[in-house]
């Protein structure tokens, strides 16, 4: 297929995938301020992490845990976690790879893209009994996990083996960030494993996006 005609179908699918999957216009995007990126032009850069991101029950290979879910996460929590693979504070080598040709720009319009959804919100009631050791969590995090501010991630319906490898990788230093390297030195593994089955049971909690039909 020639350059020019396979370039205008990947714009048309995005433009497609863009208003299947996000069809809740930029409202939310405004409302929060999220980031002053371009949606279109990020929605285009997108494509290729669909291929990961917008599969359900994906998995990460060595170790086995799940491709986490960005439908419904904050953006500017976005743009720091694609700060941190591109700086090397998060060391997952296809993220890695992924970001570390990313221009602030790059980073900016991907999270408005992402952005055009609207963010996951608190459900009318937590659901399950909250364990012990996630009332320090709360603070920031939300009482069911829906981050109370836009750089806190939402944790409400991730994968909780991706919640879990976070935290181990946070209390061994392979993520680093000074906020969560303290709080999740003071984890047991049990309270890993059941603050990461807390939040991961909330709902209506974040969502792996669709792909766009071929
Ligand atoms: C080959 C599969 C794959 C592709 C392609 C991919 N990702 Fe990822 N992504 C992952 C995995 C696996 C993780 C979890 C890595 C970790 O443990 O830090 C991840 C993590 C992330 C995170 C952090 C989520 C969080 O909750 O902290 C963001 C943001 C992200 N990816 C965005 C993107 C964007 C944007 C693209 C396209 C430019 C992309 N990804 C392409 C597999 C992929
Ligand atoms: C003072 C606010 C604050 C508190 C309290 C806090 N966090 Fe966090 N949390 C953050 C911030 C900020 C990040 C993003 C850090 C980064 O970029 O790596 C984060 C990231 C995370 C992540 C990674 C999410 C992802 O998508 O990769 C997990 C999991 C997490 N926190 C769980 C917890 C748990 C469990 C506790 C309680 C033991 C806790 N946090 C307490 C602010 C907080």
């Amino acid at each position: 297929m020639p350059a020019k005609s396979s370039r205008s179908l990947v714009a048309l699918l995005v433009t497609v995938a863009a208003t299947v999957l996000y069809p809740a216009s930029n409202a939310a995007f405004a409302a929060d301020g999220a980031t002053a990126g371009d949606p279109a032009r990020g929605a285009k850069l997108a494509y290729t992490c669909l291929g990961c991101h917008a599969i359900a029950d994906y998995r990460n290979a060595y170790p086995d845990y799940h491709v986490p879910k960005l439908g419904g996460q904050h953006a500017e929590y976005m743009v720091s976690a694609l700060t941190e693979y591109r700086s090397g504070a998060r060391q997952h080598p296809t993220m890695r790879s992924q970001a570390t040709q990313m221009s602030d720009a790059t980073i900016g319009d991907i999270a408005a893209f992402f952005a055009t959804a609207t963010p996951a919100k608190s459900g009318p009631a937590p659901v399950g009994t909250a364990p012990k050791a996630i009332e320090v969590c709360q603070a920031c995090h939300g009482p069911d996990g829906v981050g109370i501010l836009p750089e806190y991630p939402t944790l409400a319906g991730q994968h909780a083996d991706y919640i879990e490898q976070a935290l181990h990788a946070y209390k061994k230093g392979t993520r680093q960030n000074a906020i969560m390297q303290g709080f999740a030195a003071a984890l047991s593994d049990e309270d890993i494993r059941a603050v990461a089955r807390y939040f991961a049971a909330q709902k209506p909690g974040l969502w792996v996006p669709a792909l766009p039909s071929r």
